[in-house]
């Protein structure tokens, strides 16, 4: 696997002055920002007893059970994850992209439709760890250390979550990570600057995350939305809590029972942002399609490879759930 693009310019941009929004980063008026509920009650599940006793973990599988039906994302505290290497990792993140041009151009991609979005990202995979991390950034000196340590405990923490999210289907544990052959894990170091006009710009435009569940680390500054009920609704970062959200495979896997939601990113004028997601998928040979147990009458979608699926939508951008409502039967 090969580093994918940083695609750079947003920060540049800034940095050099701007105090208009050039137009091809401004939205359609349908696209812009709009009215946002704060929710107080968005899920918040603690982790920590679960990781020792089999009682407290039946009753996480139903709240996650209830999580994923309602929402589909929930944020995870006590998640055994060292508070020490989020630090380090934020840390290596930010030194990346403060990094000199010259430095980041050579992750540099001339694709066209992310230059729509208000964000600069770095986006790797992390598997084979020991293969991959020799074509990691060698800058900050860092990098390859931290991010492959973190890397590996969010990797363990997501198949944990994995192993909840099948029993909340009354699969065995293993069933998702059986089906899935394993899995892949690509992580990305999104930023986003401050903006002059922050109200006709998106940081990130609405979509669902491809995978099977993506764990985001998102800094102390407001940014990520979330559809619910066809509102948006912004998720209030928790220092130290991973914000967790189900793929589309996992819509898939279950039959529709579960949905991956659609979210987004604003940005805003004081404030740069930065979020670090680590997407959990099936390994990219993997021929994803609904689970036989949770069929009753015809499946809802059509088998697919999953490295074509990922193809497709990296060939067709981000856009709502189009790859995964194309395999609807
Ligand atoms: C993503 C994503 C949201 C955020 O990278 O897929 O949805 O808050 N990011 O950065
Ligand atoms: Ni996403």
């Amino acid at each position: 696997m090969e580093i994918l693009p940083l695609h750079l310019g947003v920060k540049n941009l800034v940095d050099s002055g701007l105090h208009k929004v050039p137009d091809i980063y401004i939205q359609s008026k349908e696209g812009r920002p709009n009215a946002v509920h704060r929710e107080e009650s968005f899920p918040v599940l603690d982790l920590g007893a679960a990781l020792n006793s089999s009682k407290a973990r039946a009753a996480l599988v139903s709240q996650i059970r209830e999580a994923c039906v309602n929402w589909g994302f929930f944020q995870v505290i006590n998640h055994g994850v060292p508070h020490s290497l989020v630090d380090e990792m934020q840390s290596v993140a930010r030194e990346f992209h403060a990094l000199p041009n010259e430095e980041k151009m050579r992750y540099f991609s001339t694709d066209i439709e992310s230059r729509m979005s208000w964000r600069d990202f770095l986006r790797h995979s992390c598997l084979p760890l020991s293969e991959i991390q020799n074509l990691w950034p060698d800058k900050p000196g860092s990098y390859r250390k931290v991010t492959a340590n973190y890397s590996t405990r969010v990797r363990n923490l997501a198949k944990f979550i994995l192993e909840l999210i099948s029993e909340s289907l009354d699969l065995p544990k293993d069933y998702i990570d059986k089906a899935f052959n394993g899995c892949s894990q690509v992580m990305a170091l999104n930023f986003y600057p401050a903006c002059p006009e922050p109200d006709l710009v998106l940081g990130i435009a609405p979509h669902s995350d491809p995978g099977s569940i993506t764990l985001l680390l998102q800094d102390h500054v407001e940014g990520l939305q979330v559809m619910h009920g066809n509102e948006w609704y912004s998720v209030k970062p928790i220092p130290y809590s991973f914000v967790v959200n189900l793929g589309d495979q996992i819509q898939i896997l279950s039959n529709d029972k579960y949905k991956s939601p659609e979210h987004r990113a604003v940005v805003n004028s004081s404030e740069d942002r930065m979020s670090i997601p680590v997407a959990m998928g099936p390994s990219w040979e993997s021929l994803v399609l609904p689970a036989s147990e949770l069929v009753e009458g015809s499946p809802v979608f059509k088998p697919m490879v999953y490295r074509d699926y990922m193809a497709a939508m990296q060939a067709g951008g981000l856009h709502r759930k189009w790859v995964l409502d194309a395999l609807r039967i």
